[in-house]
């Protein structure tokens, strides 16, 4: 049995955090927001729609976890993992939250603790960015008095399947003495596979290209999707014809739409980018990827106005519903959201929307000048148009060709192709997916 700290107890820290303790460690939570500290010391859970996490956070007792803002605590822990965010700023990563938490972290270092980065960073930002740091600020050696590994998280929030405690992880670390002292303790608390790699940057560029895959995988089936438009065929049968290889090759497909967002697909393919041009690399196919997705709340909108169009409407005075904010169904989180972009369209062209979502928290400064319906029953009377942003299940279960025609909504922009088209055709309906 270890004690552990985690500093930064955001989506990936506070589930890390709970599950470490769940497993009998002794967990100390490290964050610089004291609303959130004070929150997690309350088991109040800022992830309010998950509830196996809520409750695992409900059962954990004070000594096992603690959440505090003074990094003096980390002194008595045998490891720390660091999970800070490393957001983009116009597509160029900043790893400025890393080299001040490696900063903190260093003052309180001492000799035989182990330090993990799980944030996700470019291949050499653990060995020149934090490395040095821990090093000068304790007056320590990594791979000697101390160990220092890469361990990316691959948390997928909202998933009911994978969680923290069951997701196969990679670890690199400075020497392998420092990998092998992670395997060991990443085993002890994952129910998964730690697979060894031969170091840090291995670990590192395991997990930008891992997104970066995903996220040409969306920009060939929105690419296959633009020229089903174009071509009047349906995005489904094709998905459809295409499984039938993938069932025997083993391939993989993605599904069409507004494209990716939230913390990691959408920017670790922009780090990729830039480290590989640093080496003079050709990045086109990356870049032309990226610059597909990234243009998908575009063509979505295009493609609303063009409906609405060719039914002899005129958009101005429609009323637009967009529904679901989030980057995916189920969670909160708006962060690089495509439906923001979509909504920042649709104000531009049809004067005022109105947004819903049943998780994200929204303000007036979310989408500007756009109304927040506070249930869906709201944002539906009196709209004319839909834009689904997110596949909730709320949509799903609600939207059903009888509602819309109930309701009086007269075109459906699907930006999910989540809702069953066929049925709402059948009522005459206008309705458009990606693709279909
Ligand atoms: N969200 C995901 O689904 C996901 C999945 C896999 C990997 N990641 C990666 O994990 C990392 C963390 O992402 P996240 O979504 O948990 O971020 P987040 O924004 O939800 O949480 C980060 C937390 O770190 C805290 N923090 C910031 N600076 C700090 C400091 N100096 N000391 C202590 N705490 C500090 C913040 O207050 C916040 O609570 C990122 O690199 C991200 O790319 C995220």
């Amino acid at each position: 049995m270890e004690s552990v700290g985690v500093v930064g107890l955001g989506y990936v820290g506070l589930p890390l955090a709970v599950h470490a303790a769940e497993k009998g460690q002794r967990v100390v939570g490290v964050d610089i927001d004291e609303t959130l500290v004070d929150m997690v010391n309350r088991r109040e859970s800022p992830y309010v729609n998950d509830p196996r996490f809520n409750m695992a956070l409900s059962a954990i007792s004070s000594p096992a976890l603690r959440a505090t803002t003074h990094y003096q605590e980390l002194k008595s822990v045998d490891a720390i993992i660091i999970c800070v965010p490393t957001p983009t700023e116009n597509n160029k990563p900043d790893i400025s939250y890393v080299t001040q938490s490696a900063v903190q972290v260093g003052d309180q270092l001492r000799s035989g603790q182990l330090v993990s980065l799980e944030s996700t960073v470019n291949p050499g930002v653990t060995r020149d960015h934090v490395l040095p740091i821990l090093e000068q600020r304790s007056g320590l050696t990594a791979g000697h008095d101390f160990n220092l590994v890469h361990c990316p998280e691959r948390i997928d929030p909202g998933n009911p399947r994978f969680f923290v405690g069951n997701l196969n992880r990679v670890v690199g670390g400075v020497t392998p003495g420092c990998t092998y002292r992670a395997v060991d303790f990443y085993t002890g608390i994952i129910d998964a596979e730690i697979i060894p790699l031969d170091s840090l940057e291995e670990a590192e560029f395991v997990k930008s290209w891992e997104n970066s895959q995903r996220n040409i995988m969306i920009a060939m089936a929105n690419g296959a999707a633009i020229i089903c438009d174009a071509l009047g065929m349906n995005i489904d049968n094709i998905q459809r014809g295409l499984q039938s290889k993938v069932d025997q090759f083993g391939l993989q497909l993605a599904k069409a739409g507004i494209g990716p967002g939230g913390h990691c697909i959408p920017e670790d393919i922009h780090y990729v980018i830039r480290k590989a041009r640093e080496h003079d690399i050709d990045t086109r196919f990356l870049d032309d990827a990226a610059d597909l997705n990234e243009k998908m709340p575009l063509y979505a909108v295009n493609r609303l106005s063009k409906m609405i169009k060719d039914a002899g409407d005129d958009q101005s005075k429609l009323r637009v519903a967009l529904l679901g904010l989030s980057y995916k169904p189920s969670v909160a989180d708006i962060r690089r959201s495509p439906s923001i972009e979509v909504g920042y369209h649709l104000m531009r062209r049809f004067g005022s929307i109105v947004l819903h979502d049943p998780f994200a928290t929204m303000n007036t400064n979310t989408i500007k000048g756009a109304d927040i319906a506070l249930n869906l029953e709201d944002a539906l009377a009196g709209s004319d148009a839909l834009f689904i942003g997110t596949a909730h299940a709320e949509y799903i279960q609600k939207l059903t060709a009888g509602a819309l025609k109930d309701l009086g909504i007269r075109y459906v922009l699907d930006g999910r192709n989540c809702l069953d088209q066929a049925s709402i055709l059948e009522l005459g309906i206008n309705y458009r997916g990606i693709g279909r």
